[in-house]
C-alpha cells in the first residue's frame, strides 16, 4: 500500500514536470518564431506616372507587401488594422502622408501574408513634387484589444525613389 502511494506520487510529480517543461518549450518556441513584427515592402512596377489636368502628380504602382504581424496577437487581441503609407517631404510640408493600401487582420493565422497589389488608394500629390522624389514606405498597425486600450506602431522602409520622368 505504502509503495503504491509512493509510486503514484512519483508518477504524478514526473507528469507535472513533463508538463511544465512542455509549456516552457512551447512559449519559448513561440517567442523564437516571431520576436517582433517584420515587413518587406517592394515596388514591383510603376505602372504609370503623370500630371493631371489640375497639375497634380499621380502615380500608379504595383506593390509587394509581405509582413509577419503574428506577434501582435495575444489572447486579448480582437483584430489588427494595418495600412501602408508613402511618406515624403515637399517645400510646403515636411511630411506628406498618402495612404496606399489597408486591411483588417482578423486573426493570428491571417497575420502572416504576402500581397501583390496595385495601390488601393490614389497616390496623388497636392502639386507636382513627385518627379525623382525620394520617399519612405511605412507599414502602420493599430492593435484593437478585446479589453483595454488600443495601441499603434509602425515599420519604416526608406530609400524609395520615383522616376525622373512621367511615363
Ligand atoms: C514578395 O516579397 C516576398 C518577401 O520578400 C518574396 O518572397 C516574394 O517572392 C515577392 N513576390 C513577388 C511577386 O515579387
Ligand atoms: C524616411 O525615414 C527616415 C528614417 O526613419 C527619416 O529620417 C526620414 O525623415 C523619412 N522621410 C520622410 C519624408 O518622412
Amino acid at each position: 500500500m505504502h509503495s503504491f502511494v509512493y509510486r503514484a506520487n512519483a508518477l504524478l510529480t514526473f507528469a507535472v514536470m513533463v508538463l511544465a517543461f512542455m509549456c516552457a518549450m512551447a512559449s519559448l518556441s513561440d517567442n523564437l518564431n516571431s520576436l517582433s513584427p517584420s515587413a518587406q515592402l517592394q515596388v514591383l512596377n510603376v505602372n504609370w506616372f503623370q500630371k493631371s489636368t489640375q497639375g497634380n502628380d499621380e502615380v500608379s504602382m504595383t506593390l509587394n507587401i509581405s509582413a509577419n504581424l503574428q506577434s501582435l496577437f495575444t489572447w486579448n487581441t480582437k483584430q489588427v488594422f494595418a495600412f501602408l503609407t508613402a511618406e515624403y517631404e515637399t517645400p510646403k510640408n515636411s511630411l506628406n502622408q498618402v495612404s496606399l493600401w489597408d486591411g483588417i487582420i482578423p486573426s493570428k493565422e491571417h497575420a502572416k501574408f504576402s500581397i501583390h497589389t496595385t495601390n488601393k488608394y490614389r497616390f496623388t500629390d497636392q502639386g507636382c513634387n513627385l518627379l525623382g522624389k525620394q520617399y519612405n514606405l511605412t507599414l502602420h498597425w493599430h492593435v484593437m484589444p478585446k479589453t483595454g486600450k488600443m495601441f499603434a506602431d509602425k515599420l519604416v522602409m526608406t530609400g524609395f525613389r520615383l522616376p525622373e520622368e512621367y511615363r
